[in-house]
């Protein structure tokens, strides 16, 4: 059992479970996208651990961009305004595979896929290590999952409480 701030969690997948599901996802993406140029993006702060993991059994010839979401209210009429911060790389015409730690409810993956849409991309695919099913409400269910787990809080591998925790290299399951 660990401690991060004033919670209490268990051991959920260890890091050797981690790793053996990472390198085959990215077995999965080898095989699909053989002939395609690739850009990955990866949505900071939380897929920092994945993303850098999963890139070393990447062999594709591919890029990667790390991009972070930003909400914030603009004029009246326009209302709140998310914008996609950081992507330097072109993706028109190309295959887009999204890097995300989680999808829960699916609502900043709903986003994600808005704003990376407008830039015209060949096809655009969703590669997530943790999902919650039974918490998604998105639009789009995500292509490739590392571990279906069940509507519980979990911390580590990239995954934040309150910002710590994020560097733990396996994941865990908060103790109710
Ligand atoms: P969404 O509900 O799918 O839009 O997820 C929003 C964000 O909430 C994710 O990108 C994570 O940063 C965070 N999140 C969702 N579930 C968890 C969790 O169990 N632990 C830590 N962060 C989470």
């Amino acid at each position: 059992m660990i401690q991060v701030l004033d919670k209490s969690f268990e051991i959920f997948i260890t890091s050797d479970e981690i790793q053996r599901e990472v390198r085959s996802l990215a077995k999965q993406i080898n095989e699909d996208f053989k002939d395609e140029d690739v850009v990955f993006i990866a949505v900071l702060n939380g897929s920092f651990m994945f993303a850098a993991d999963l890139m070393k059994s990447v062999s594709l010839s591919s890029e990667i961009s790390f991009v972070k979401m930003s909400s914030y209210y603009g004029t009246e009429s326009s209302g709140r305004v998310d914008e996609l911060i950081g992507l330097s790389n072109d993706v028109k015409g190309k295959t887009v595979v999204i890097v995300e730690d989680i999808v829960d409810s699916g609502i900043t993956m709903d986003k994600m896929i808005s704003l990376l849409e407008m830039e015209g991309p060949k096809d655009l695919k969703i590669c997530t290590l943790l999902y919650k099913p039974d918490a998604f409400k998105g639009r789009v269910e995500p292509h490739y999952v590392g571990f279906s787990i069940p509507n519980a809080f979990v911390v580590g591998y990239g995954l934040d409480y309150d910002e710590k925790g994020r560097n733990l290299d396996a994941i865990y399951q908060i103790k109710e």
